[in-house]
């Protein structure tokens, strides 16, 4: 998939030193819900097992050919943090720190919007953020979610207790979307 700034393609192995500069960062893990990365070699197990997941894509800058974030789409047999029925899966996503502000989670959310709906035909699109998390927040109101739900009790994948707030987008809220930008 392309956006303007972004190419969304599958992790590669290659990709191991790229994902370790950005995903070793404490900032953007803990918020997230997930172990900060160790080392080149933690990063390149992660993109063995869990970025080979179908539907779990590299954020490349056009610019620099570096990925330098990732985003995928999850489903209700994949890891996932929605309460999900069969048509319906989850979005995630993070970037890089020096990559925040820049509108750029924003624009790989549309192109998976698009292909959810477009081509995966789903009926429900949900996004998920952690309490206090406010950067997140932002990028699914932008992205045109509707805040659904508050689940005042989860355990992160970290172990942790949480409270996460669910938003969700159906069909006809994205073609709405659509067709006010025509
Ligand atoms: C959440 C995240 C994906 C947003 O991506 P992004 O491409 O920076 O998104 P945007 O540029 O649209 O910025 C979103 C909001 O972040 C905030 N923000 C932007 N730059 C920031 C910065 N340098 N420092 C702190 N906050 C910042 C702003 O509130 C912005 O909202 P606004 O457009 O209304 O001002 C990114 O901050 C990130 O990866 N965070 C850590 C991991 C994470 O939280 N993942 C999501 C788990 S649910």
């Amino acid at each position: 998939m392309e956006t303007d700034r972004l190419i969304l393609r599958p992790w590669r192995e290659s990709d191991a030193e790229s994902l370790y500069k950005y995903a070793s960062d404490p900032d953007i893990g803990s918020i997230a819900g997930w172990p900060s990365h160790t080392d080149v070699d933690n990063s390149l197990e992660i993109i063995r097992t869990v970025f080979a997941a179908p539907e779990v894509y590299a954020l490349v800058l056009k610019d620099t050919n570096e990925p330098i974030g990732s985003c995928g789409i999850m489903f209700s047999d994949t890891l996932h943090s929605a309460e999900m029925k069969q048509c319906e899966a989850e979005i995630g996503y993070w970037i890089g720190k020096p990559y925040w502000g820049r509108g750029l989670v924003p624009e790989a959310v549309k192109a998976l919007l698009l292909r959810c709906f477009n081509d995966l035909k789903l009926a429900v699109v949900w996004c998920g953020h952690y309490d206090g998390n406010h950067k997140s927040k932002r990028v699914c109101e932008k992205s045109g979610f509707k805040y659904h739900h508050t689940n005042p009790d989860v355990i992160s994948p970290l172990g942790d207790r949480r409270t996460e707030h669910f938003y969700r987008m159906t069909k006809d809220d994205f073609d709405a979307i659509e067709q006010k930008l025509q």
